[in-house]
């Protein structure tokens, strides 16, 4: 009897390694597993497209940036993402320097679609969006020919007039990376200061507060994305709509480098189990017919520079980008982070 059973338990156990191994192997061919910190209609949208084209099914996996990072790192080898989806170049740079990523694979494709200083030196992530930090300013009260650089911010007639968010927020991180980039770190943390010197309060809430705060007159001029204006304009929320009515977008910087421009972007994880799958999902997301949904509902640039921009965007008008490579904002977003900290930008 004992024999019995033990025979039965092995045949049991024999059986259902086989299904595993069955099962994993159909997975891997047919599925991708998107670890994303986007949460946008537009990616559920596109994510659709390509599992009709594809017929490769898409699990998204959800979570705060820094989350999904932590998550990749704890899971190692093990992990089941195939692709990493996030934003700022400063945040995907992080990802490649904890050795989460791996190159992708149609490096000419890559070229060929998008600019090179929005690719990662070592192809380990591209950008799949842009979006620009601009100065939104109180129509009824900023005369915008007053306006010209980021660095002008620190003038005297500026003070107790500036809203912008706190310094651990990483947009806020690659604009001063950017900022040590152009005019070197002496200049940087002067300029910060002269921020902090100037603000209206201290910093609290999110882009979308800097906007509502200076319809609400707490301060004049307030440094944003682009894309949360676009979103509050069409916003169902009419206090959102509002405030985003009683401002207007200023690009600095356009007399010399140009605007301060980031990135949403992707990469292959390093341990990806169906690395085939996830360049095709790249490649997807930087075709034209992708390109246009991030475009038309998202309010970002897209990358592939076939593909015009939305009419939210067109009203602002074309702008000068600052064609700085991106790698830059990672590499010196430690730097970035103790600076900040020096000028006591909160
Ligand atoms: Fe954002």
């Amino acid at each position: 009897m004992k024999k019995i059973v033990l025979l039965l338990l092995i045949a049991t156990a024999f059986f259902a390694c086989k299904n595993d191994s069955k099962s994993s192997t159909k997975s891997e061919d047919n599925e991708l597993n998107v670890y994303t910190h986007r949460h946008y209609d537009s990616d559920k949208q596109l994510f659709e497209m390509f599992e009709k084209e594809t017929g490769i099914k898409v699990n998204v996996i959800n979570s705060k940036a820094d989350e999904l990072i932590q998550k990749m790192v704890l899971e190692g080898e093990q992990s089941p993402a195939d692709v990493l989806i996030t934003v700022d170049a400063g945040r995907l740079h992080m990802a490649k320097e904890k050795g989460l990523l791996q190159p992708v694979s149609d490096k000419k494709i890559i070229d060929s679609i998008i600019p090179s200083n929005l690719i990662d030196k070592d192809y380990h992530w591209v950008a799949l969006t842009k979006r620009a930090r601009v100065l939104v300013y109180a129509k009824d009260r900023v005369d915008p020919t007053s306006l010209t650089t980021y660095e002008d911010l620190v003038l005297p007639q500026w003070k107790g007039k500036l809203l912008f968010r706190s310094s651990s927020n990483i947009y806020n991180q690659s604009l001063m990376a950017s900022i040590v980039a152009n005019d070197g770190e002496e200049t940087a943390k002067k300029w910060a200061e002269g921020l902090v010197e100037n603000q209206a309060r201290k910093p609290k809430g999110n882009d979308r507060d800097q906007v509502k705060a200076v319809a609400a007159g707490e301060g004049d001029v307030a440094i944003v994305n682009t894309y949360y204006i676009g979103k509050m304009l069409n916003s169902n929320d009419r206090t959102e709509l509002e405030a985003a009515d009683q401002v207007a977008v200023f690009f600095p910087n356009q007399n010399d480098r140009g605007t301060h421009i980031n990135v949403s972007g992707i990469g292959v994880a390093k341990y990806s189990p169906n690395p085939e799958a996830a360049n095709k999902l790249i490649n997807f997301l930087l075709s034209e017919e992708a390109q246009e949904v991030f475009a038309l509902s998202n309010y970002e640039y897209p990358v592939n520079e076939n593909i015009e921009n939305s009419e939210v965007l067109k009203a602002w008008g074309d702008f000068k980008e600052d064609d700085l490579h991106l790698n830059q904002l990672g590499e010196l977003n430690k730097k970035a982070v103790i600076l900040f900290d020096e000028a006591g930008w909160k």
